[in-house]
């Protein structure tokens, strides 16, 4: 008869919303930890068992996330909790992040790297371990600032879709990250890492940001002006936290009433940002008016000519260019020539001296 075998592994809490997806995540997590099923009540500070938590729940379902939300003071006395959720689904991230995922696990669940993520000292989302993607030299660089930068847009647009004040230290940190990187390295180097390692929105606005702080450069604007350029990059497109991601991510043709919702995507970014301190007037503009055009046939305001900014117009280029070149599922980038010859087009509705010296933007930086 001998004494019940010590279990020395440590605990992990595993809540998961149907039998196979546990069953999954315990055939990954066992070797390493014992693992301790979040009751159906949910988890208590008082009951919690170790320092781990992994969640693998539909985040689109509203009592779900209800039911998380209520556990969240347990969860944030952990110091892993890995949110499993599909890579496709922006809101899933934003949500998962709000509800104090440390990390991010993208579908499907890979057994070795779950169990790195909970046991690593290092931090960040799956995005954010450059280690994993065997990057090194400029690329590293680049990526790992893609990846704080994506960090930043994550609670800002977290903010904005709780009705929460945003924080815009973090955002222009992120900024004069990517224009530091931008000046150490490229911006074809930067172009491609984003391109690669991001998605939606969020590998929109990283590029809007790069390609706008190349365009400083290229102008010979000072470092403020060029930090100013790439907080309004970060910034522009913070209304769309507040649209469907069926109509942000449609692939084909928006129709009338979509495109409608699309565009009030600059007033919502406004009215979340305007006025909050740390966010200049000059940035909140560029939010309400980087889809005007010379010719007055732009939104919110059919603005005009004098009436629009410097920092509007040459962000208003920046981010036609970056929405071309983006990488989507459905189709392939646009080469930047090609980009840049539908900018050229473009005649009356954009600046001309500066649609021409951005040409070498486009082409070479
Ligand atoms: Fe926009
Ligand atoms: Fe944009």
């Amino acid at each position: 008869m001998g004494l019940p075998k010590l279990d020395l592994r440590p605990a992990v809490h595993v809540l998961a919303d149907s039998a196979a997806k546990e069953r999954l995540l315990r055939s990954a997590l066992e070797p390493a930890f014992r693992v301790v099923p979040v009751p159906r009540q949910g988890l208590d500070p008082a009951d919690i068992e170790g320092r781990h938590a992994v969640i693998d729940v539909d985040l689109q379902d509203v009592k779900t996330v209800m039911h998380v939300k209520a556990m969240m003071p347990a969860l944030r006395a952990m110091s892993r909790c890995v949110f499993v959720v599909d890579r496709h689904i922006k809101k899933a991230m934003i949500q998962a992040h709000a509800l104090g995922a440390t990390n991010i696990m993208f579908n499907p669940v890979h057994d070795q790297r779950l169990v790195a993520m909970l046991t690593a000292e290092g931090e960040g989302a799956e995005d954010g371990s450059i280690e994993s993607l065997g990057l090194v030299g400029p690329a590293a660089q680049a990526a790992k600032t893609a990846s704080g930068g994506q960090k930043a847009l994550l609670s800002l647009f977290s903010a904005v879709t709780a009705g929460a004040p945003v924080s815009p230290q973090a955002v222009e940190e992120a900024g004069r990250a990517i224009a530091d990187n931008i000046a150490e390295t490229s911006l074809t180097t930067w172009l491609d890492t984003v391109r690669q390692h991001h998605e939606g929105t969020f590998q929109h606005c990283l590029l809007v940001t790069g390609v706008a702080v190349g365009f400083g450069q290229r102008l010979g604007l000072n470092r403020n002006d060029i930090q100013r350029l790439a907080t309004a990059g970060m910034f522009h497109d913070v209304g769309k936290a507040s649209i469907p991601l069926e109509i942000l991510d449609k692939p084909g043709r928006l129709d009338g009433d979509e495109l409608a919702i699309m565009r009030s995507h600059p007033v919502i970014g406004y009215d979340a940002i305007v006025g909050t301190a740390g966010v200049s007037d000059e940035v909140a503009d560029v939010v309400r008016h980087h889809h005007e055009f010379l010719d007055g046939s732009g939104y919110p305001d059919a603005l005009q000519g004098h009436s629009i900014s410097d920092l509007c117009r040459i962000m208003t280029i920046s981010d036609i260019f970056a929405a071309l070149i983006e990488n989507r599922k459905y189709k392939p980038p646009m080469p930047r020539e090609d980009a840049y010859e539908i900018i050229r087009g473009m005649t009356g509705k954009l600046e001309a001296p500066l649609v021409a010296a951005f040409r070498d933007v486009a082409l070479k930086a």
